[in-house]
C-alpha cells in the first residue's frame, strides 16, 4: 500500500490567504494541515508516500516535508503542471504507483479517526475502490453519493446542481490498479478536469466493486475561510491539552485548555480555552477567548480576540473586539485615533474587511 497526497492546485478560494501561501500549509492550531495528512499516513504503517506538487507552491511544500524523515517514510515528489483534476493526479503519478493498491488523501482534507482501521479492511476485502461518505448540509461543494436501499453505492456525481443525496464524498480515497482503467475511459468535466468522481462511477460501469463508509467522526475541508475556521475550532477542541511554557504574570487569568509555547509572555490577560498560542508573541492586556490559534512573533496589546487564527508575525493593538477572522502572516490590525473615524487600509488583493 502506497499513498498519494495531493499538495498542489491554487487555492483560489482561500484567496488572499494563498496568494502566498500553498492552501495545504496554512496552520490549524499551530501546525500545518498537510502534517495533520501526513501524520496519519505515517500511522497507517505507510513507507512510500507520493506527494503531487504545483509548480508555483511546490518549493514550499518540499521545504516543510523534506524527505519525509519526520514521519518515517520516503517522499517522491510528483509535478502537475496544470490543475487538471484528480484523476489527472493520479494518471501524473501512475509510474510511482505501478501496480501497487493506494491510498489518496487530499492535503487540504481531514479526519478526526486517520486511516489506519480503513485501510485494514480494504485489505481484507479488496475492492476495485473504497470511498468514505459523510453527509453534509450543502451537497453541491461536493462529490454526492447516492446508495441503494442495502446501502450499495450506485451513483457517484461530482458537484450537482440537484444532490441525489447529502452524503458528499470525503476526499480520501482507496484504490486498486484498476482505478486507471476507469480513468482512461473519462472525459474532462464541465470545469475542465478529469474528475476522480467520474473515474469512480465508471468502476461501477465496468461492474467493479466499489465499498463506502460513512465516517463516524469528523471531516474537515479547509478549502475556504468558513470552513478553515471550523477546523481550527474543532482541531483545538480535540487536540489542545494545557501545556504552559512561556510566561504567565500574576495579573493574567487563565481559564479552559490553553497551550502557550515558549518564549512567549502573558500580562494581565484574560485567556479562555481552547487557545494555542505560539512562540515569541507577547499577549498585553488583551482577551484571547475560546478557538483561537496565534501564531509566532505575534503582538496582541489591548484587545480582545475571539474564534479566530492568527498568523506568524502579525500585531494586533486596541482593536476592541475581533471575532470570526483570518489574518495572514504580517498582517496589522491597529486602532486609528483620527478624530474624523476614516478607515485606513492597506490590504492585499482578494482580502475581505468586514466593517
Ligand atoms: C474534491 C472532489 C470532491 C470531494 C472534495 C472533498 O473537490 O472533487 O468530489 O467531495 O474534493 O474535499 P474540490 O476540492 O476539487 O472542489
Amino acid at each position: 500500500m502506497k499513498a498519494l497526497i495531493l499538495s498542489g492546485g491554487k487555492g483560489t478560494r482561500l484567496r488572499p490567504l494563498t496568494h502566498t501561501i500553498a492552501k495545504q500549509l496554512v496552520p490549524i492550531a499551530g501546525k500545518p494541515i498537510l502534517g495533520y495528512v501526513l501524520g496519519h499516513v505515517a500511522d497507517a504503517g505507510i513507507k512510500k508516500t507520493g506527494i503531487i506538487i504545483s509548480p508555483e507552491t511546490g518549493p514550499e511544500v518540499r521545504s516543510y516535508v523534506g524527505e519525509g524523515n519526520r514521519w518515517g517514510f520516503q517522499v517522491k515528489y510528483l509535478i502537475q503542471k496544470k490543475p487538471l483534476g484528480l484523476a489527472h493526479a493520479v494518471l501524473t503519478a501512475k509510474s510511482f504507483l505501478g501496480n501497487d493498491d493506494f491510498v489518496m488523501y487530499l492535503g487540504d482534507n481531514l479526519l478526526s479517526h486517520g486511516i489506519k482501521d480503513a485501510i485494514e479492511r480494504f485489505k481484507k476485502s479488496r475492492p476495485a475502490a473504497m470511498i468514505f461518505l459523510k453527509e453534509v448540509s450543502d451537497p453541491r461543494r461536493f462529490g454526492v453519493a447516492r446508495l441503494d436501499e442495502s446501502g450499495r453505492v450506485v451513483q457517484l456525481v461530482e458537484k450537482p446542481a440537484h444532490p441525489p443525496s447529502n452524503l458528499a464524498l470525503v476526499g480520501v480515497y482507496l484504490f486498486s490498479k484498476r482505478i486507471f482503467d476507469a480513468i482512461a475511459a473519462i472525459k474532462p468535466s464541465g470545469r475542465g478536469e478529469l474528475e476522480i468522481t467520474d473515474a469512480i462511477q465508471e468502476l461501477l460501469n465496468m461492474g467493479l466493486k466499489v465499498e463506502s463508509e460513512k465516517v463516524s467522526g469528523w471531516w474537515l475541508d479547509t478549502g475556504k475561510k468558513d470552513d478553515l475556521l471550523e477546523a481550527n475550532t474543532t482541531v483545538l477542541d480535540s487536540y489542545v491539552a494545557t501545556d504552559i511554557r512561556g510566561s504567565v504574570d500574576s495579573q493574567s487569568q487563565i481559564s479552559g485548555r490553553v497551550a502557550i509555547e515558549e518564549n512567549t509572555s502573558i500580562t494581565n490577560s484574560k485567556l479562555r480555552g481552547p487557545v494555542r498560542i505560539g512562540s515569541h508573541s507577547v499577549i498585553e492586556n488583551s482577551f484571547i477567548g475560546p478557538f483561537t490559534s496565534i501564531g509566532d512573533y505575534v503582538t496582541v496589546r489591548d484587545s480582545a480576540i475571539e474564534h479566530s487564527v492568527v498568523l506568524n508575525n502579525s500585531v494586533i493593538e486596541g482593536i476592541e473586539r475581533l471575532e470570526d477572522s483570518i489574518l495572514g502572516r504580517g498582517s496589522k490590525v491597529l486602532r486609528n485615533e483620527t478624530r474624523h473615524n476614516a478607515l485606513r487600509l492597506m490590504i492585499s488583493d482578494d482580502s475581505i474587511v468586514e466593517v
